[in-house]
């Protein structure tokens, strides 16, 4: 599926939301900005809308999708509750264990709208292709007007996976959106540079009430457990995998391939300069530093054998969530500069955003050896 479609980008506005919906009442997906990412959207109760999804984006069918509620969607039903909406719609099942039932509650009433994503035990309204065969769905509120109005117009809850193709970086604005998607979509809707940058907190809500972490986001350990009491589990990669089968070592992965650190050029030993220099084929260098203070010196440059530097700063005051902010769009356009190599000089401020961060640069960096000590 490629150069098949004309895809057109709207800025938004209540013309371009009333397109939106009406495409996607037609079962066509359509790029969403949300405050995490910007998301592909499309009709959840729909298979073959979902399909579309999946094949727009090259995604594997055994990855699941998040489906994406409004408050004016779930007031429509008339339930007491964000909880007896979502089992109203069909999406969440109506025999949840009581303790699962009112941790749940407490994350939909307190968290939401905002970038976390609760996995609760399915409903019989979502297909099997969203959940991928799992018993469990995942459901977000995203904190964005035009995404809260797109869903109010369409009426329907709708999955949005990152508009990306599988593997590659999450876009944060409608220009990286569609260079992913051009051809694959009608209809982008531009709301600008997104909030928050990285995607949403994922995490599992068990039978006994108990929350597992299946992605770290904005949302932190710390305020799920200040919110319903009890703490989370990490879910670590072998169950994962099972658990999260999206979790792929590799993902948010720029061509170019990409090495981490968080040691300051002027304390990087030289075995790790000589590493670095012989990477330099083609004699350019990227580079990602997380604050002023990590920058290439001019000492280093010199002896890396002063290649072609292409530099970006992703965080002037040095805090992880400027980071987390800029992550995607930078690496985007380092990637584009086409260097042998590029690497990302990070130790940012813990605000809450830390965590996803290096979660992030981890897995985009995965399959490329690191540099040596
Ligand atoms: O911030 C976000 O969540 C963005 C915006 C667009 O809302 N969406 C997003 O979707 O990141 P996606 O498809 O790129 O990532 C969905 C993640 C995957 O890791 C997937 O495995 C996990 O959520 N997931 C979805 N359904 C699940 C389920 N039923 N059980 C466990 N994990 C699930
Ligand atoms: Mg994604």
């Amino acid at each position: 599926m490629s150069g098949a479609v004309i895809t057109t980008v709207l800025p938004a506005s209540p013309e371009a939301v009333a397109a939106a919906a009406q495409a996607l009442a037609d079962g066509e997906p359509v790029v969403i900005p949300t405050e995490t990412v910007y998301g592909l959207a499309a009709d959840a109760v729909d298979a073959v809308a979902v399909a579309r999804v999946f094949a727009a984006k090259d995604r594997p069918a055994d990855d699941p999708l998040i489906v994406h509620v409004s408050p004016g969607l779930l007031a429509r039903t008339g339930a007491d509750d964000r909880l007896a909406a979502l089992v109203a719609l069909g999406l969440v099942s109506p025999a949840l264990e009581a303790a699962c039932a009112r941790t749940a509650l407490a994350l939909l009433e307190g968290c939401w709208p905002g970038p976390l994503t609760v996995v609760l035990p399915r409903g019989p309204a979502v297909p099997d292709a969203v959940t991928s065969g799992l018993p469990a769905v995942a459901l977000r509120m995203p904190e964005h007007p035009v995404a809260l109005a797109v869903i109010d117009a369409a009426g329907r809850a709708l999955v949005a996976p990152s508009a990306n193709r599988f593997g590659r970086i999450s876009p944060t604005h409608a220009d990286a959106a569609r260079a992913e998607l051009d051809g694959r979509v009608r209809l982008i809707v531009d709301g600008g540079a997104c909030r928050v940058g990285v995607e949403s907190t994922v995490v599992r809500v068990h039978a006994d009430g108990s929350l597992g972490l299946l992605r770290p986001g904005a949302i932190t350990p710390e305020q799920l457990t200040g919110r319903v009491g009890s703490a989370v589990t990490r879910v670590g990669s072998e169950a994962g995998r099972a658990a999260s089968p999206g979790r792929t070592p590799s993902h948010y992965a720029p061509r170019t391939p990409l090495v981490v650190t968080s040691t300051p050029p002027s304390a990087w030993s030289d075995a790790r300069i000589a590493d670095l220099r012989a990477r330099l084929s083609h004699g350019r260098l990227g580079w990602l530093a997380g604050s002023d203070a990590l920058r290439p010196s001019t000492t280093l440059r010199d002896a890396l054998g002063a290649p072609d530097v292409v530099e970006a700063l992703l965080a002037s005051d040095g805090r992880a969530s400027t980071a987390a902010r800029h992550l995607y769009a930078t690496l985007r356009s380092l990637d584009e500069a086409g260097p042998d190599v590029i690497v990302a000089c990070v130790d940012a401020q813990d605000d809450g955003l830390a965590e996803a961060l290096t979660d992030r640069l981890t897995r985009a960096s995965h399959g490329t050896r690191p540099l040596p000590p």
